[in-house]
């Protein structure tokens, strides 16, 4: 069952990214150049997705991923190079669109046998299916430390090998950037981020009954100016 704040949180997420930020997400994560602020942002989201994939095998062959909250599709693109089988979620129809029309022109690179299915609607739909692992680059970042660990908890029954999520990590140079909302420029804002403590994260996941035969094994932060996310590995013990 679905946490109210949750939902409500989903609500604000679904409106931003399929209406507010479109413009500016697919700007940010094409090539086209950006500003000083923002160039910040794409290193340090490039490096991140460099690093989840580095916490995949290189060959990705016969493995199944959720991509959840995949946005324009940069981490299916990759891992289905790698010759996975990806399904790519978000909630918002306009980014998936976009996602689809840009893997249209990566096609040729699957000739490995990698295969991207996208869709759009919420990332913890049972209906999904099962898969190897999970990767949510960025897509919890806007909700609360609780409902991290619940996502975690609806995906961990259909998930054979690891999970790896971001969140924000709670730092003093972020709550202040928070405060003054500066995470994107005046007029395309996005919903609030939500700092999650990391010790209490871990202690929240080794207590949850839907998380017993999972550990919390690697833990890292990028930190690119405008850009601080942290990356954690919760796999099969
Ligand atoms: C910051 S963007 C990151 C997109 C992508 N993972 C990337 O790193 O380029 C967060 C994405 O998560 C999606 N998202 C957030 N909550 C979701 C949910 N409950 N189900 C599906 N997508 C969700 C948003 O629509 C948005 O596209």
């Amino acid at each position: 069952m679905e946490h109210a704040s949750y939902q409500a949180r989903r609500g604000e997420i679904e409106h931003y990214f399929d209406r507010t930020a479109v413009k500016a997400w697919e700007h940010l994560t094409s090539d086209a150049p950006v500003g000083r602020i923002r160039a910040t942002v794409r290193a340090g989201r490039d490096r991140m997705r460099s690093l989840l994939l580095s916490w995949l095998p290189d060959d990705l062959h016969g493995r199944r991923i959720l991509d959840a909250g995949c946005g324009t599709g940069a981490f299916a693109v990759e891992a289905a190079r790698r010759g996975a089988q990806v399904v790519a979620i978000d909630l918002s129809p306009t980014l998936v669109e976009l996602a689809v029309r840009r893997v249209a022109q990566h096609l040729d690179t699957f000739e490995n046998g990698g295969h991207i299915d996208f869709r759009s609607g919420d990332m913890l739909h049972e209906s999904l299916g099962q898969f190897d692992h999970v990767v949510a680059m960025d897509s919890l970042i806007h909700y609360e430390a609780e409902d991290v660990v619940r996502a975690l908890e609806a995906w961990a029954p259909r998930v054979s090998r690891s999970m790896l999520i971001t969140f924000a990590p709670r730092t003093p140079a972020l709550a202040a950037m928070h405060a003054v909302g500066r995470f994107f420029p005046r007029g395309d804002r996005a919903p609030a981020i939500e700092p999650v403590a990391e010790q209490a994260l871990k202690r929240a996941l080794v207590a949850s009954p839907g998380l017993q035969g999972f550990r919390d094994s690697r833990c890292e932060r990028i930190a690119s100016g405008f850009y601080t996310s942290q990356a954690l590995e919760v796999s099969r013990a």
